[in-house]
C-alpha cells in the first residue's frame, strides 16, 4: 500500500526520489507525486494520477529540484485515483506524504470545517496536514506542531512532513505502517521500504512505532511521541543494489522464478549441518525443551504466504504428529480463537508488514502463545514483534505476484518441522539425513524445471483466450492447485479456482466442457491412483486436462498429449518443483494477454491496511 520516499543531502535529490518511487512502484500505482524545496526556497509540487511514468512525462516540462524532498506513489483506500488526491498534500508551510489508514479523519475533517479550514481532496491524508497547520498557527514549533497532530490521530500512519520554513530538516513518524531511515554520507533517505534507497546506502534504521524521526544532512535524532529520546542505530544489511534490478528479464516476475533456486540455498544453507545431519534455526529461540511443550502449532498469513502455510500444515503435522491449524490473518484475528502458552503461532509473511498478519500475531501475544515468524525481510514489522524468526533469504520480491517468497517460505516450514520432529525425537538422524540430501538435491531438480519450458508456452498460447481454468491436486499439492489458481487470476486476470480433485464431484464438475482447460497436479504415491480417477472423470466431461506429472519409470497415465513432467523429488518437497510451472503458465498467459505482469490492475505488494 503505497510508497513513500524522502531525501535531505547536499546534492540534488529529484532523481534520488524519482527512482526510489519507481523501487517501490510495486506497493501502489494509481497516482505519485514530489514536493521538494529549489534554489528559491519555495516548495514546488508535483503530481499525477496514473503510474510513475505519468509524473516523470509530467516533470519534464514542469521539473523540481532541491536538496530536499519527499515523493509518494499511491494505493487508494480513500478517494479515488486523481490529481487531486494524489500525495504530497499541502496546508500553509506544511508538505505531507502518508501511508496508512487515519480511522478518525471524518470527525477531524469535520471539526476543521467548523474552524474554517476547507479541503481540497477526499483523502483521510488531508486531515494530517491541516492539523499540523492548526497547531502552528497555535503557536507551536514546527515539532511540536507535528507530534501534536499525532497524537490526536487514530490508525495507522507512516508520514513524512516537509517545511518550506525549515528547508534544512524533515520530520517522519511511523504507527503501524512500515518506514524506515537510510543514513549515507552527508545524506539521509526515508522509504517504505529498503530497495528504494539501496543505491545509496545499506545502513538501514528500521523506526519503531511511536518514533518520531528528525533528520538532515549531517543525520537524525528519534523521539517517542512523548518526548523521551529513543537510541536507534543503523544495521548493515547483505542485499545489494543489483538484486532490485530486472537483469535483462522483461519483468521482475520472470526474473523472480527463475531465481528461485537460489532462493531455495540461501534459504536452507546455513540451517543444515550436513557433516552432523542437524538443523539448527538459531534466531528461532526455540529448545528443544520449548518444543516439548507445544501442544499446538497455529500457522497465520495472508495471499500466497497462507498457501505456504497450507503446504506447512502436511509437512508438520506428518513430521511432528502435533495437530496444525491454518487460518488467514484476517479471518483468525476475529474469530476470538483459543491459545495459550502451549500453543506455537508462527505467522508467515515475505514483507513482514502485512497488516491482518501482524494483528494475529498480536493476538498470539495477547494470549500468551510463543510466537514466531517466517519473514523474508529483515528488521521487518514481524520480524521485531515476534520472539523467535526463519528469515527466508530470498531477497528483495518487487513482482507484485509472489514467486521465490513462496518457495523459499515452503523451504523454511519444512525447515522447521524438521526442526521439531527431532527435538520431539519422531525422526532418525538417518531419517533426517535423507531429507536433508533431498533438499540439497532440490536447486538443481528447480533448475531443470525451469529449463522445460516449451511446453507451458504451448499451453499458454493455446488457452490464453479462456475464460476460466480449473486446477486440481490432492494432499500436499492441493495448495498448490489455488495458489496456480491464484497466480492466474493475478496477473491474467482469468478466472481461475483451485480445487481438492476429490471434492471436484461437489461441485466444479458442473463447469467443465470442452472448453474449460484443468489443469492436473499428479504426484506419484497414495493418493496417484485416485487422482487418475479424477482425470477421468474430467475427459469424461470433455474438459482438456494439462497434467503436470511428477516422473516415475511406470508411470500409468500413459501419454497424454498435453504432460509435462517434472524430476522426482521427496513427497514434501514436490510443491515447490510443481509451482515453478504454474507461476510460468501464469506468466506466460499474462504476457501473451498484454496485462503489467509487476503491477497487476488493483493489487499491491505490501497490504498494510486492513
Ligand atoms: C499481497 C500480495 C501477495 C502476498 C500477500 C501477503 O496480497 O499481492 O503476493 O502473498 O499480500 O503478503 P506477505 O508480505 O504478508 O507475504
Amino acid at each position: 500500500m503505497c510508497g513513500i520516499v524522502g531525501y535531505v543531502g547536499v546534492s540534488d535529490g529529484s532523481t534520488i526520489l524519482l527512482e526510489g518511487l519507481k523501487r517501490l512502484e510495486y506497493r501502489g500505482y494509481d497516482s505519485a507525486g514530489i514536493a521538494m524545496i529549489g534554489a528559491d526556497q519555495k516548495v514546488k509540487i508535483v503530481r499525477s494520477r496514473g503510474k510513475i511514468a505519468v509524473l516523470q512525462e509530467k516533470l519534464k516540462s514542469d521539473p523540481v529540484f532541491g536538496k530536499i524532498g519527499i515523493a509518494h506513489t499511491r494505493w487508494a483506500t480513500h478517494g479515488k485515483p486523481s490529481d487531486e488526491n494524489a500525495h504530497p498534500h499541502r496546508s500553509g508551510p506544511f508538505v505531507v506524504v502518508h501511508n496508512g489508514i487515519i480511522e478518525n479523519y471524518a470527525d477531524v475533517k469535520l471539526q476543521l470545517e467548523k474552524e474554517g479550514f476547507s479541503f481540497a481532496s477526499e483523502t483521510d491524508t488531508e486531515v494530517i496536514v491541516k492539523l499540523a497547520e492548526r497547531e502552528w498557527r497555535r503557536g507551536k514549533s514546527y515539532y511540536t506542531s507535528i507530534v501534536d497532530t499525532l497524537r490526536q490521530l487514530r490508525g495507522s500512519y507512516a508520514v513524512v512532513f516537509l517545511n518550506q520554513e525549515h528547508p534544512e530538516e524533515l520530520i517522519a513518524a511511523r504507527k503501524e505502517s512500515p518506514l524506515i531511515l537510510g543514513v549515507g554520507e552527508e545524506a539521509c533517505y526515508l522509504a517504505s521500504d529498503v530497495p528504494a534507497i539501496l543505491p545509496y546506502t545499506n545502513a538501514i534504521v528500521y523506526l519503531e512505532d511511536g518514533d518520531v524521526v528528525r533528520l538532515s544532512r549531517d543525520g537524525y535524532t528519534v523521539e517517542s511521541l512523548d518526548g523521551k529520546r529513543q537510541e536507534r542505530t543503523p544495521v548493515r544489511i547483505d542485499w545489494n543494489p543489483v538484486m532490485a534490478e530486472k537483469a535483462g528479464y522483461k519483468h521482475f516476475m520472470l526474473k523472480e522464478i527463475h531465481e528461485q533456486p537460489h532462493a531455495i540455498i540461501d534459504t536452507v544453507r546455513g540451517a543444515l549441518d550436513l557433516n552432523r545431519r542437524r538443523v539448527s534455526l538459531d534466531d528461532l529461540n526455540l529448545t528443544d525443551a520449548d518444543v516439548k511443550q507445544i501442544d499446538k502449532i497455529v500457522l497465520v498469513a495472508c495471499g500466497t504466504s497462507y498457501h505456504a502455510c497450507l503446504v506447512g500444515k502436511y509437512i508438520i503435522e506428518r513430521l511432528c504428529r502435533l495437530p496444525v491449524e491454518v487460518d488467514l490473518g484476517s479471518e483468525f484475528r476475529y474469530r476470538q480463537p483459543l491459545l495459550n502458552h502451549r500453543t506455537l503461532l508462527m505467522a508467515v509473511s515475505q514483507s513482514g508488514e502485512t497488516a491482518d498478519t501482524r494483528a494475529a500475531l498480536q493476538e498470539g501475544m495477547d494470549q500468551k502463545a510463543s510466537c514466531k515468524t517466517i519473514v523474508n525481510v529483515v528488521g521487518s514489522s514481524l520480524a521485531r514483534m515476534a520472539d523467535g524468526v526463519i528469515y527466508t533469504h530470498a531477497g528483495p520480491e518487487i513482482g507484485v505476484a509472489s514467486t521465490k517468497a513462496f518457495t523459499s517460505q515452503v523451504a523454511a516450514l519444512y525447515l522447521f518441522g524438521l526442526y521439531c520432529s527431532s527435538a520431539l525425537g519422531h525422526i532418525s538422524q538417518d531419517q533426517l539425513g535423507r531429507h536433508i540430501q533431498e533438499l540439497v538435491e532440490l536447486p538443481h531438480k528447480m533448475e531443470e524445471t525451469l529449463s522445460n519450458s516449451d511446453t507451458i508456452m504451448r499451453w499458454a498460447k493455446r488457452y490464453m483466450h479462456a475464460q476460466d481454468f480449473l486446477y486440481l491436486g490432492r494432499g500436499i499439492l492441493y495448495p498448490i492447485a489455488l495458489e496456480g489458481a491464484l497466480k492466474l487470476k493475478e496477473i491474467s486476470y482469468i478466472h481461475a479456482e483451485g480445487y481438492a480433485a476429490g471434492e471436484m464431484k461437489h461441485g466444479p464438475i458442473a463447469l467443465i466442457d470442452e472448453s474449460m482447460p484443468v489443469v492436473v497436479l499428479v504426484q506419484q504415491g497414495l493418493l496417484y491412483e485416485k487422482m487418475l480417477s479424477n482425470i477421468q472423470e474430467v475427459k469424461a466431461r470433455g474438459g482438456q486436462v494439462l497434467a503436470l506429472v511428477e516422473e516415475h519409470p511406470d508411470d500409468k497415465l500413459g501419454a497424454q498429449d498435453q504432460q509435462l513432467v517434472l524430476p522426482r523429488t521427496s513427497e514434501w518437497l514436490a510443491p515447490i518443483l510443481f509451482a515453478i510451472p504454474l507461476q510460468l503458465l501464469a506468466y506466460q498467459i499474462a504476457v501473451l494477454r498484454g496485462t503489467d505482469v509487476d503491477q497487476p490492475r488493483n493489487l499491491a505488494k505490501s497490504v498494510t491496511v486492513e
